[in-house]
């Protein structure tokens, strides 16, 4: 890819300053859970077999990823998050080492995890061209940035161009799972989702989007925004 074809991030690429243990496991323990670049992502990036591959887009602190990776020993986790920070207090807890614990000779994962996750500490869309078609099982997009003015609407991470992706990379009957707390981009959303045929939304009741799935682990950012007075909806969708 040519420098100029990369596409513009507008986020926050880094925090306050990250200190101790957590600068030492981004130094330290991230390399061994990087996805090489530029090589086809495959069922053998991870340190244990997996029987599918889910991918989490903007992971934030991690809560999420890192509550599925545990709870799925057996499924590989791919982890996007440009965010230095919000990498670091994944790997925090994982490794159950914090900003103020002694860093040990020797970092592991905490018992019982297996070896299912890794990451890819940049801009998703950079990843795309190395994922096979239909490699993934589920695609997660927990509380997208919502850039709620109309003059910023290119910038929100729903829109046609990154759906031909998420479709091509998701295999059929695959889900597609997004949460969203501002008004503008719910529905924003789901104007983009019904005008795209590739995927079908699954809900059948109001209960199915508005209470949080089964399998779910409430995010710092969820907590805030319910704080704020802001209602988050869960939307599936299924590639057909
Ligand atoms: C509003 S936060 C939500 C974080 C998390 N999903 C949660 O629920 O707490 C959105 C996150 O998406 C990340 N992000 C935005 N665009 C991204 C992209 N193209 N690739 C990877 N991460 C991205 C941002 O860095 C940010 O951490």
């Amino acid at each position: 890819m040519l420098l100029s074809d990369k596409p513009k991030f507008y986020g926050r690429r880094k925090g306050r300053k990250i200190r101790k243990a957590k600068s030492g496991l981004l130094e330290r323990f991230l390399p061994n859970l990087l996805i090489p670049q530029s090589a086809p992502v495959s069922k053998n990036i991870f340190g244990t077999p997996v029987k599918e591959v889910w991918l989490e887009i903007g992971f934030g602190n991690g809560e999420h990823i890192a509550y599925q990776s545990l709870n799925h020993p057996d499924i590989g986790f791919i982890g996007a998050e440009v965010f230095k920070n919000g990498i670091a207090n994944l790997l925090s807890l994982i490794t159950g080492i914090k900003e103020n614990s002694a860093m040990p000779d020797e970092i592991k994962l905490l018992s019982p995890r297996t070896d299912n996750l890794r990451i890819w500490a940049d801009d998703v869309r950079l990843l795309f061209s190395q994922i096979p078609d239909g490699f993934l099982s589920k695609i997660f997009l927990l509380f997208p940035d919502p850039w709620p003015k109309k003059r910023h609407a290119s910038r929100r991470f729903i829109n046609p161009d990154n759906l031909k992706e998420l479709a091509r990379i998701l295999k059929k009957g695959g889900t597609l799972r997004i949460a969203t707390d501002h008004p503008v981009y719910k529905s924003w959303t789901l104007r983009q989702m019904h005008a795209d045929s590739n995927f079908r939304w699954t809900a059948k009741t109001g209960n199915d989007w508005r209470n949080p799935p089964p399998d779910w682990v409430e995010t710092k950012y969820q907590r805030k925004a319910v704080l704020e007075g802001r209602r988050p909806i869960f939307l599936d969708f299924e590639r057909l």
